[in-house]
């Protein structure tokens, strides 16, 4: 890395991420989303874990990239649980490409998440250890949150909405079957999936969404 790269990196998130975490050394990613099966950059290694005291949850509306406006998916989001722990996967960014690779991540994220700092609890194989990441969140003051639901209504809405990344129902079964093949299965994707999977009750009002017959991504896909 040149030299002083990394302390201007530092400095522009400090000050366009006040409240996230700044400190000095490799660059860590914590992915719990689409990033963990679509992360769309290079990086310099990956590592399993979690992050103490958040639970992912279907929370976030999509209208740019799983669904459209006026007629939002649902996607991850981080939400405060004192008690759980999220478990997913880190990405140590390539430091010749770290200041690219966040710049392509702020626009794939930009509907409604923030960068955050957290502590990453590294649980790779005899790897035990933690060390400061960064994740995106999206929080319910965001234009595009959505909040809580009851899981059938979130099968529903997912079940219906597509967008120019493509379904949502690709999301949440993409995200289900990586969690599985890495071992670390999350309940609330799980009954998701299986709601999904079993075919949830047709939607009966509002209009339906499909997807726009010449849409082109108009950011990276998540
Ligand atoms: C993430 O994957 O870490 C963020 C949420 C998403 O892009 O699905």
């Amino acid at each position: 890395m040149p030299a002083g790269s990394s302390d201007l990196l530092h400095s522009l998130h400090a000050s366009r991420y006040p409240g996230a975490a700044v400190h000095s050394g490799p660059l860590w990613l914590f992915a719990y989303g689409s990033l963990i099966w679509r992360p769309g950059f290079e990086y310099a290694e990956r590592a399993r874990g979690y992050v103490q005291g958040w639970s992912r949850r279907f929370w976030q509306g999509s209208t740019d990239h799983r669904g459209q406006p006026g007629a939002p998916g649902r996607v991850l989001t981080l939400t405060p649980d004192a008690e759980a722990a999220c478990w997913g996967v880190a990405y140590r960014l390539d430091p010749g490409s770290q200041e690219a690779t966040l710049r392509h991540l702020d626009v794939r994220e930009q509907g409604g998440y923030e960068r955050h700092g957290v502590e990453f609890q590294c649980a790779d194989g005899a790897r035990r250890a933690s060390w400061p990441a960064i994740m995106y969140v999206a929080a319910p003051e965001n234009p595009d949150y959505l909040g809580p639901a009851r899981l059938e209504e979130i099968a529903r809405q997912v079940s219906r909405a597509s967008g120019p990344s493509g379904s949502n129902l690709e999301y949440v079964l993409e995200l289900h079957a990586v969690l599985a093949a890495l071992g670390m299965a999350d309940a609330h994707v799980a009954e998701l999936a299986a709601l999904l999977s079993a075919g949830p009750a047709p939607q009966t009002e509002g209009r339906r969404a499909e997807p726009e017959a010449n849409a082109q991504p108009r950011r990276p896909a998540l």
